[in-house]
């Protein structure tokens, strides 16, 4: 692995961090408070390639790699965590999968347009009662001659109440468990379809997080994404994607933080000095740039595995776990650095300490990355 990015890689960076300061952070403070899905830091985003970063070109997207994707999504959360999991949603959690399993027929109808983000994708696999142990998912799906009929809810969807479609994942024969997991894509408008409660949350307000529910909804067999009893592996493989975009999100939340802290450290003045003079201070810096680095270099790593075509799982929740531990607690030490200030609304650290506390718990919490890495490790030694 080439730890120096690329040239395009740089470029890319570039123009992201002044999009986002552009256009992004103007915002993010105001979609935090009122919980406005921001469409337009959306539509823009795709104006740069940013809703289907490595879908290839003739699918829609920008052609890049993952390493790319990781740099977008750290990007874009270092100013704005909700509009970075929306966009990684789109990317890792909604395109990747129907690039991988759909049909040609299946890419051009529900990859193209998202990729080009006319159209915005969600994921929906959780339920209320099936979280980590997502093979204990009810939704159900009963083969009715060429379509499905599905029953059930789902609940935590992220940009579930804007999205497009939906690739739901349903239980098509429960009798076999989670080898009877069906991936089905279900469109907006479809009858029996309809956008439950949205979620009131600790942070990431702006990411139409709602339940989704399903009534004797109907969809065409057209929509089934890999075979029949496949959904499981097309959801976990997805989510190994998926959690290099929360590794991302979680450096860059603690990057933005990081970066107020340093600069409040250096204007602060407190017994005749910037408090950037105490040491006390410097080695809360000190540990939160070589926190952040570390977790950086991770996602890279596991996205860099990712492009070079091998299994990544075990990368991917390594990179995960410590990433969104590491943003705990680099925003922690953000908010002391401000003293009182930083429990005030009106100092950004506050935002990025609420925003971080998820990237623990969704795609997998840090408990069900410990199991993965354990399994692999306890393969390989
Ligand atoms: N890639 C490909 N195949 C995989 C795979 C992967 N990453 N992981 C598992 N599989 C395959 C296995 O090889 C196995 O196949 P066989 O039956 O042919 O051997 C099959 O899938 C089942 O694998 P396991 O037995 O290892 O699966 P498990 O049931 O023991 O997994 C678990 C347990 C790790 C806890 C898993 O259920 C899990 O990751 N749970 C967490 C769910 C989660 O992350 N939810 C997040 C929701 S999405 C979200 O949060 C989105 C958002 O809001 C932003």
């Amino acid at each position: 692995m080439d730890l120096d990015l690329t040239e395009e890689q740089q470029l890319l960076q570039k123009s992201v961090r002044e999009f986002a300061e552009a256009e992004v952070k103007p915002h993010a403070k105001e979609i935090d408070e009122t919980g406005r899905f921001p469409r337009d830091n959306f539509k823009k985003a795709a104006e740069l390639g940013l809703t289907g970063i490595a879908v290839p070109e003739n699918y829609g997207g920008a052609g890049m790699d993952h390493v790319s994707y990781a740099i977008v999504v750290e990007e874009i959360s270092r100013v704005c965590a909700s509009t970075g999991v929306i966009l990684s949603v789109q990317n890792s959690l909604y395109c990747d999968p129907i690039l991988r399993f759909g049909t040609e027929e299946q890419k051009q109808k529900f990859l193209v347009p998202f990729a080009r983000g006319e159209k915005i994708g969600c994921y929906a696999l959780t339920e209320p009662q099936a979280g980590s142990n997502a093979a204990a998912l009810t939704t159900k799906a009963i083969r009715k001659s060429d379509t499905y009929v599905i029953n059930g809810t789902k609940a935590w969807i992220t940009n579930g109440g804007a999205a497009d479609a939906a690739i739901v994942y349903v239980n098509t024969q429960p009798e076999k468990g989670e080898k009877g997991i069906t991936a089905l894509v279900v469109e907006k408008g479809t009858r029996g379809f309809a956008v439950g409660k949205e979620e009131k949350k600790l942070g990431i307000n702006a990411t139409a997080c709602t339940e989704l529910s399903f009534t004797d909804c109907e969809v065409p067999v057209g929509h089934r994404i890999g075979n029949e009893g496949e959904g499981y592996k097309v959801a976990l493989s997805t989510l190994d994607g998926g959690r290099i975009g929360i590794a991302a999100q979680a450096a860059g939340i603690a990057q933005g933080a990081f970066e107020a802290a340093l600069s409040y450290a250096q204007q602060r003045q407190a017994f005749g000095h910037p408090i950037s003079d105490f040491q006390a201070i410097q080695f809360m810096l000190a540990d939160m740039a070589t926190e952040i680095d570390a977790a950086r270099l991770l996602t890279r790593h596991a996205a860099w595995k990712q492009d070079s075509g091998a299994r990544f799982t075990m990368e991917a929740s390594i990179a995960k776990l410590f990433a969104s531990e590491m943003s705990t607690r680099v925003t922690h030490k953000a908010i002391q650095i401000h003293g009182g200030y930083g429990y005030s609304r009106e100092y950004p650290v506050e935002r990025a300490y609420r925003d971080a506390r998820i990237t623990e718990i969704y795609e997998g919490t840090s408990e069900i990355q410990r199991l993965v890495i354990a399994a692999w490790v306890l393969k390989a030694y």
